[in-house]
């Protein structure tokens, strides 16, 4: 398995996604979409990025980071694509082929088992963040995309000094940071927004509390779980402070 920035990334990332799969397959497959998307969360922003990066029906995607798939899924049933999943968590890489049918392959992001100029699209979700290698990540999303292809992003911006304790193995670039390593990898920003992470269904969150309930009863006494919620609700709590902000981006490649 491929190992990721700290054991904790590995509970909550690793462990918790083969077990929201299980948990996906006892409630049924309704609950895919809203459990699988782990960092991205609202519909609105997949809508967002979706609509910014041009995606029609047949157009080959990337999802760099997907996790379980839930985006990937999202995007496949709304909009009539297919997309690659790339992931260094096997569990989540399971779950995503899964419970979404979708092409996964385990590997991390500054290193794609791909050919160059193959994919008109490419999304990475909540993953820059979980990086210190952010340059080459870009590096290789530019390098996998045709010219002119669209790369949607969303990041978690540190507005300013981060106020511990934080999630381990965790890197939050500033704005100016990511607009420079845009740049320096060779993309051109064309659209910037902040996400409300918050505005999706009620239905959808209600699936998604569905899920963790039930990953938390079969789950709850496990040293994973907590290291898990702990991860979370680092995050959690950075981000309802303001400290940390939810930013989209769509950029193009030159
Ligand atoms: C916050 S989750 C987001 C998952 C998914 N993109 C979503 O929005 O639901 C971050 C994901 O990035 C993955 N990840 C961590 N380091 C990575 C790397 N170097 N390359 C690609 N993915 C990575 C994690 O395993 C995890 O699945």
């Amino acid at each position: 398995m491929t190992e990721l920035a700290s054991e904790a990334m590995e509970s909550e990332f690793g462990t918790v996604a083969g077990w929201t799969e299980q948990a996906v397959r006892a409630l049924g497959p309704e609950h895919a979409v809203p459990a699988g998307c782990r960092g991205s969360g609202s519909e609105a922003a997949l809508r967002w990025l979706a609509d910014g990066m041009g995606v029609r029906p047949g157009a080959r995607v990337l999802d760099a980071g997907a996790g379980v798939g839930g985006p990937a899924g999202w995007l496949a049933a709304e909009r009539g694509v297919r997309p690659v999943c790339a992931e260094p968590m096997a569990e989540a890489v399971h779950a995503s082929r899964a419970l979404f049918g979708l092409p996964s392959l385990v590997a991390v992001s500054q290193a794609l088992p791909l050919a160059d100029a193959v994919f008109d699209a490419a999304w990475s979700l909540g993953v820059l963040c979980t990086t210190e290698d952010k340059a080459a990540v870009l590096g290789e999303l530019h390098r996998v995309l045709v010219p002119g292809g669209r790369l949607g992003l969303l990041v978690f911006v540190a507005e300013g000094d981060l106020t511990p304790p934080l999630p381990d193995g965790n890197s939050f670039p500033t704005s100016g940071e990511l607009d420079a390593l845009l740049a320096d990898a060779g993309f051109r920003v064309i659209g910037s927004a902040r996400a409300d992470l918050s505005d999706s269904p009620a239905e959808w969150q209600q699936r998604a509390d569905a899920v963790d309930a039930e990953v938390r009863r079969r789950h709850g006494h496990e040293p994973a779980w907590a290291q898990a919620q702990e991860q979370s609700g680092r995050v959690g709590r950075l981000l309802d402070s303001g400290e940390l902000v939810p930013r989209l981006l769509v950029a193009v490649a030159g």
